[in-house]
Protein backbone atom coordinates (compact mmCIF):
# COMPACT_ATOMS: atom_id res chain seq x y z
CA UNK A 1 0.00 0.00 0.00
CA UNK A 2 1.21 3.84 -0.72
CA UNK A 3 0.14 6.28 1.19
CA UNK A 4 0.71 10.01 1.04
CA UNK A 5 0.77 12.01 4.57
CA UNK A 6 0.65 15.62 5.11
CA UNK A 7 0.97 17.39 8.18
CA UNK A 8 3.81 15.54 9.08
CA UNK A 9 5.06 17.86 11.75
CA UNK A 10 1.60 18.22 13.67
CA UNK A 11 0.59 16.44 17.05
CA UNK A 12 -1.47 13.91 14.84
CA UNK A 13 0.94 13.46 11.84
CA UNK A 14 4.10 12.75 14.10
CA UNK A 15 2.49 9.98 15.87
CA UNK A 16 1.15 8.88 12.30
CA UNK A 17 4.83 8.86 10.83
CA UNK A 18 5.26 5.93 13.48
CA UNK A 19 1.88 4.03 12.94
CA UNK A 20 1.42 4.28 9.25
CA UNK A 21 5.20 3.43 8.71
CA UNK A 22 4.66 -0.63 9.03
CA UNK A 23 1.67 -0.53 6.60
CA UNK A 24 3.65 -0.01 3.20
CA UNK A 25 5.75 2.74 1.52
CA UNK A 26 4.84 6.13 3.05
CA UNK A 27 5.80 9.82 1.43
CA UNK A 28 5.48 12.41 4.31
CA UNK A 29 5.00 16.33 3.64
CA UNK A 30 5.50 18.74 5.75
CA UNK A 31 4.79 22.55 5.53
CA UNK A 32 7.99 22.94 4.36
CA UNK A 33 7.95 20.69 1.38
CA UNK A 34 4.34 21.48 0.26
CA UNK A 35 2.15 24.55 1.74
CA UNK A 36 -1.48 23.00 0.87
CA UNK A 37 -2.81 26.55 -0.10
CA UNK A 38 -0.49 25.91 -3.29
CA UNK A 39 -3.53 23.97 -4.85
CA UNK A 40 -1.01 22.99 -8.36
CA UNK A 41 1.81 22.24 -6.00
CA UNK A 42 -0.60 19.84 -3.77
CA UNK A 43 -2.15 18.63 -7.02
CA UNK A 44 1.65 17.42 -8.44
CA UNK A 45 2.40 15.64 -4.60
CA UNK A 46 -0.28 13.70 -5.20
CA UNK A 47 0.34 12.78 -8.90
CA UNK A 48 4.04 12.17 -8.24
CA UNK A 49 3.60 9.89 -5.00
CA UNK A 50 0.63 7.85 -7.14
CA UNK A 51 -0.90 6.81 -3.39
CA UNK A 52 -3.75 3.87 -2.57
CA UNK A 53 -4.06 5.99 0.24
CA UNK A 54 -3.78 9.88 1.55
CA UNK A 55 -3.55 10.54 4.76
CA UNK A 56 -4.33 14.47 5.68
CA UNK A 57 -2.95 15.73 9.10
CA UNK A 58 -2.40 19.07 8.21
CA UNK A 59 -4.71 21.75 9.18
CA UNK A 60 -5.11 25.27 10.57
CA UNK A 61 -5.82 24.54 13.88
CA UNK A 62 -5.64 27.98 15.57
CA UNK A 63 -8.98 28.73 16.73
CA UNK A 64 -8.39 32.05 18.04
CA UNK A 65 -6.35 33.20 15.58
CA UNK A 66 -8.73 31.73 12.49
CA UNK A 67 -10.95 34.57 13.77
CA UNK A 68 -9.48 37.19 12.10
CA UNK A 69 -7.45 34.76 9.71
CA UNK A 70 -10.36 33.32 8.33
CA UNK A 71 -9.72 33.12 4.42
CA UNK A 72 -6.10 31.55 5.27
CA UNK A 73 -8.60 28.89 8.00
CA UNK A 74 -10.66 28.23 5.17
CA UNK A 75 -8.04 27.74 2.65
CA UNK A 76 -6.35 25.14 4.72
CA UNK A 77 -9.24 23.21 5.66
CA UNK A 78 -11.82 23.52 3.05
CA UNK A 79 -9.47 24.38 -0.38
CA UNK A 80 -6.72 21.96 0.16
CA UNK A 81 -8.80 18.92 1.18
CA UNK A 82 -11.05 19.43 -1.78
CA UNK A 83 -8.43 19.55 -3.59
CA UNK A 84 -7.24 16.41 -2.00
CA UNK A 85 -10.42 14.88 -3.07
CA UNK A 86 -10.94 15.54 -6.09
CA UNK A 87 -7.38 14.29 -6.60
CA UNK A 88 -8.24 10.90 -4.92
CA UNK A 89 -11.67 10.43 -7.22
CA UNK A 90 -9.24 10.77 -9.95
CA UNK A 91 -7.32 7.95 -8.94
CA UNK A 92 -9.47 6.02 -6.99
CA UNK A 93 -7.48 6.72 -3.66
CA UNK A 94 -8.92 6.56 -0.03
CA UNK A 95 -8.77 10.09 1.62
CA UNK A 96 -8.30 9.68 5.00
CA UNK A 97 -9.15 13.18 7.27
CA UNK A 98 -9.93 14.43 10.44
CA UNK A 99 -12.34 16.88 11.59
CA UNK A 100 -13.00 18.07 14.95
CA UNK A 101 -15.97 18.68 17.57
CA UNK A 102 -16.15 22.52 16.42
CA UNK A 103 -18.32 21.36 14.03
CA UNK A 104 -21.37 21.12 16.62
CA UNK A 105 -22.65 24.21 18.46
CA UNK A 106 -22.36 22.22 21.88
CA UNK A 107 -26.17 23.02 22.65
CA UNK A 108 -26.92 19.54 22.79
CA UNK A 109 -27.29 18.02 26.29
CA UNK A 110 -25.89 14.00 25.12
CA UNK A 111 -23.31 13.25 23.02
CA UNK A 112 -23.09 14.23 19.05
CA UNK A 113 -23.92 11.07 16.45
CA UNK A 114 -22.71 11.47 13.19
CA UNK A 115 -26.50 12.35 11.76
CA UNK A 116 -26.65 15.21 13.78
CA UNK A 117 -27.08 18.72 12.75
CA UNK A 118 -23.84 20.69 12.36
CA UNK A 119 -23.92 24.21 13.38
CA UNK A 120 -20.45 25.49 13.86
CA UNK A 121 -19.93 28.66 16.25
CA UNK A 122 -16.62 29.94 14.98
CA UNK A 123 -15.04 30.51 11.98
CA UNK A 124 -12.20 27.25 12.43
CA UNK A 125 -15.48 24.89 12.86
CA UNK A 126 -16.50 26.78 9.96
CA UNK A 127 -13.59 25.71 7.81
CA UNK A 128 -13.60 22.15 9.02
CA UNK A 129 -16.94 21.71 7.83
CA UNK A 130 -16.46 23.12 4.96
CA UNK A 131 -13.30 20.81 4.54
CA UNK A 132 -15.77 17.46 5.30
CA UNK A 133 -18.31 19.01 3.10
CA UNK A 134 -15.75 19.69 -0.18
CA UNK A 135 -14.69 16.05 0.55
CA UNK A 136 -18.09 14.15 0.61
CA UNK A 137 -19.76 16.33 -1.90
CA UNK A 138 -16.62 15.44 -4.21
CA UNK A 139 -17.72 11.64 -4.98
CA UNK A 140 -14.00 10.72 -3.72
CA UNK A 141 -13.66 7.27 -1.36
CA UNK A 142 -13.02 9.04 2.00
CA UNK A 143 -12.83 8.29 6.12
CA UNK A 144 -13.46 11.10 7.54
CA UNK A 145 -12.77 11.00 11.29
CA UNK A 146 -13.89 13.52 13.82
CA UNK A 147 -11.83 13.78 16.96
CA UNK A 148 -11.74 16.12 20.16
CA UNK A 149 -9.31 17.79 22.36
CA UNK A 150 -6.23 16.30 20.58
CA UNK A 151 -3.23 16.79 23.28
CA UNK A 152 0.20 14.45 23.28
CA UNK A 153 4.13 14.87 24.00
CA UNK A 154 4.71 17.07 21.51
CA UNK A 155 3.31 20.36 19.39
CA UNK A 156 1.45 23.22 20.80
CA UNK A 157 -1.28 21.69 22.87
CA UNK A 158 -3.42 21.85 26.44
CA UNK A 159 -1.35 19.62 28.22
CA UNK A 160 2.02 20.80 27.34
CA UNK A 161 0.68 24.85 28.28
CA UNK A 162 -0.59 23.24 31.40
CA UNK A 163 3.02 21.46 32.30
CA UNK A 164 4.11 24.80 31.45
CA UNK A 165 2.07 27.19 33.15
CA UNK A 166 1.94 24.90 36.33
CA UNK A 167 5.63 25.45 36.81
CA UNK A 168 5.44 29.60 36.37
CA UNK A 169 2.51 30.45 38.47
CA UNK A 170 1.72 29.88 42.01
CA UNK A 171 -1.62 28.99 40.75
CA UNK A 172 -4.11 28.65 37.23
CA UNK A 173 -7.77 28.97 36.35
CA UNK A 174 -9.26 26.63 34.13
CA UNK A 175 -12.42 26.88 32.62
CA UNK A 176 -14.67 24.29 34.05
CA UNK A 177 -17.98 24.48 31.86
CA UNK A 178 -16.83 22.93 28.58
CA UNK A 179 -17.05 19.22 28.32
CA UNK A 180 -15.42 16.87 26.18
CA UNK A 181 -13.30 14.02 25.95
CA UNK A 182 -9.35 14.99 25.58
CA UNK A 183 -7.58 12.76 23.09
CA UNK A 184 -4.58 11.70 22.61
CA UNK A 185 -2.30 11.86 19.06
CA UNK A 186 -1.10 8.52 19.84
CA UNK A 187 -4.11 6.95 20.28
CA UNK A 188 -5.87 8.59 16.94
CA UNK A 189 -2.36 7.47 14.79
CA UNK A 190 -3.13 4.02 16.32
CA UNK A 191 -6.69 3.49 15.60
CA UNK A 192 -6.36 5.05 12.12
CA UNK A 193 -4.06 2.34 11.54
CA UNK A 194 -6.17 -0.13 12.56
CA UNK A 195 -8.61 1.38 10.36
CA UNK A 196 -6.77 1.42 7.25
CA UNK A 197 -6.82 -2.60 7.20
CA UNK A 198 -10.20 -2.81 5.99
CA UNK A 199 -10.52 0.00 4.11
CA UNK A 200 -13.14 1.57 6.23
CA UNK A 201 -14.83 4.87 4.92
CA UNK A 202 -17.49 6.92 5.67
CA UNK A 203 -17.83 9.84 8.42
CA UNK A 204 -17.10 8.65 12.29
CA UNK A 205 -16.17 10.06 15.56
CA UNK A 206 -13.44 9.18 17.20
CA UNK A 207 -12.35 10.37 20.55
CA UNK A 208 -11.21 9.17 24.01
CA UNK A 209 -14.20 7.46 26.02
CA UNK A 210 -15.17 8.95 29.13
CA UNK A 211 -15.63 12.84 29.27
CA UNK A 212 -14.15 16.43 31.65
CA UNK A 213 -13.83 19.45 31.53
CA UNK A 214 -11.14 21.69 30.47
CA UNK A 215 -10.06 22.43 34.68
CA UNK A 216 -10.71 18.21 34.97
CA UNK A 217 -8.11 17.90 32.51
CA UNK A 218 -5.88 20.26 33.58
CA UNK A 219 -5.89 19.03 37.65
CA UNK A 220 -5.52 15.06 36.13
CA UNK A 221 -1.99 16.39 33.91
CA UNK A 222 -0.55 18.47 36.87
CA UNK A 223 -1.31 15.35 38.95
CA UNK A 224 0.03 12.77 36.75
CA UNK A 225 3.49 15.15 36.76
CA UNK A 226 3.54 15.31 40.43
CA UNK A 227 2.42 18.96 40.52
CA UNK A 228 0.69 20.30 43.59
CA UNK A 229 0.09 23.95 42.12
CA UNK A 230 -3.80 24.63 42.43
CA UNK A 231 -6.19 24.56 39.74
CA UNK A 232 -9.13 27.02 39.95
CA UNK A 233 -12.13 25.99 38.11
CA UNK A 234 -13.85 29.29 36.47
CA UNK A 235 -16.37 29.82 33.91
CA UNK A 236 -16.23 30.48 29.94
CA UNK A 237 -17.53 34.32 30.64
CA UNK A 238 -14.08 34.57 33.07
CA UNK A 239 -11.96 33.37 30.41
CA UNK A 240 -12.93 35.69 26.85
CA UNK A 241 -11.02 34.31 23.93
CA UNK A 242 -12.02 35.80 20.50
CA UNK A 243 -13.57 32.55 19.50
CA UNK A 244 -16.91 31.08 21.05
CA UNK A 245 -16.30 27.26 22.18
CA UNK A 246 -18.87 24.34 22.20
CA UNK A 247 -19.96 23.95 25.81
CA UNK A 248 -20.43 20.10 25.28
CA UNK A 249 -18.19 18.50 23.06
CA UNK A 250 -18.92 14.90 23.72
CA UNK A 251 -18.65 12.64 20.37
CA UNK A 252 -20.68 9.59 20.92
CA UNK A 253 -18.26 6.74 19.13
CA UNK A 254 -20.22 4.11 18.92
CA UNK A 255 -20.55 3.61 15.27
CA UNK A 256 -17.08 3.13 14.89
CA UNK A 257 -16.97 0.48 17.27
CA UNK A 258 -20.20 -1.13 15.85
CA UNK A 259 -18.99 -1.15 12.50
CA UNK A 260 -15.21 -2.02 13.21
CA UNK A 261 -14.90 -2.86 16.43
CA UNK A 262 -12.34 0.28 17.14
CA UNK A 263 -12.62 2.26 20.02
CA UNK A 264 -10.56 4.54 22.51
CA UNK A 265 -9.51 3.88 25.51
CA UNK A 266 -10.86 6.06 28.64
CA UNK A 267 -9.03 9.59 28.59
CA UNK A 268 -7.28 9.05 31.46
CA UNK A 269 -5.27 5.80 30.45
CA UNK A 270 -4.51 8.19 26.85
CA UNK A 271 -3.27 10.70 29.68
CA UNK A 272 -0.87 8.23 31.38
CA UNK A 273 0.71 7.06 28.21
CA UNK A 274 0.72 10.57 27.03
CA UNK A 275 2.96 11.43 30.40
CA UNK A 276 4.67 8.39 30.11
CA UNK A 277 5.95 9.71 26.51
CA UNK A 278 6.34 13.01 27.16
CA UNK A 279 10.09 14.60 27.56
N1 LIG B 1 -5.77 20.14 17.96
C1 LIG B 1 -7.01 19.83 18.36
O1 LIG B 1 -7.39 20.04 19.52
C2 LIG B 1 -7.95 19.19 17.41
C3 LIG B 1 -9.26 18.90 17.83
C4 LIG B 1 -10.14 18.28 16.95
C5 LIG B 1 -9.73 17.97 15.68
N2 LIG B 1 -8.47 18.28 15.27
C6 LIG B 1 -8.07 17.96 13.90
O2 LIG B 1 -7.11 16.93 13.94
C7 LIG B 1 -6.20 17.06 12.84
C8 LIG B 1 -4.77 17.06 13.34
O3 LIG B 1 -4.61 18.18 14.21
P1 LIG B 1 -3.29 18.43 15.04
O4 LIG B 1 -3.70 18.75 16.43
O5 LIG B 1 -2.29 17.36 14.78
O6 LIG B 1 -2.82 19.80 14.36
P2 LIG B 1 -1.41 20.54 14.46
O7 LIG B 1 -0.59 19.94 15.54
O8 LIG B 1 -1.71 21.99 14.47
O9 LIG B 1 -0.73 20.13 13.08
C9 LIG B 1 -1.22 20.61 11.87
C10 LIG B 1 -0.08 20.58 10.88
O10 LIG B 1 -0.57 21.15 9.66
C11 LIG B 1 0.46 21.97 9.14
N3 LIG B 1 -0.03 23.03 8.27
C12 LIG B 1 -0.79 24.11 8.61
N4 LIG B 1 -0.97 24.90 7.55
C13 LIG B 1 -0.32 24.31 6.52
C14 LIG B 1 -0.12 24.65 5.16
N5 LIG B 1 -0.63 25.77 4.63
N6 LIG B 1 0.61 23.82 4.39
C15 LIG B 1 1.16 22.71 4.90
N7 LIG B 1 1.01 22.32 6.18
C16 LIG B 1 0.28 23.13 6.97
C17 LIG B 1 1.11 22.57 10.35
O11 LIG B 1 2.38 23.04 10.00
P3 LIG B 1 3.08 24.20 10.87
O12 LIG B 1 3.44 23.52 12.16
O13 LIG B 1 4.23 24.60 10.04
O14 LIG B 1 2.04 25.26 11.05
C18 LIG B 1 1.13 21.41 11.31
O15 LIG B 1 2.31 20.64 11.18
C19 LIG B 1 -6.62 18.35 12.12
O16 LIG B 1 -7.46 18.03 11.04
C20 LIG B 1 -7.41 19.11 13.17
O17 LIG B 1 -8.34 20.00 12.60
C21 LIG B 1 -7.57 18.85 16.12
Amino acid sequence: MRILLTGRNGQVGWELLKALAPLGELTALGRAELDLRDAVRLREAVRASNPDVIVNAAAYTAVDKAESAREAAFAVNAGAPGVLAEEAKRSGALLVHYSTDYVFDGAKPAPYVEEDEPNPINAYGASKLAGERAIAGSGCRYLILRTSWVYGPRGANFYLTMLRLARERAELRVVDDQVGAPTSSLAIARATAQLLRPGAHGLYHLSAAGKTSWCGFARAILSGAGLATPVLAIRTEDYPAPAKRPRNSRLDCSRLHADFGVALAPWEEGLAEVTLAAP
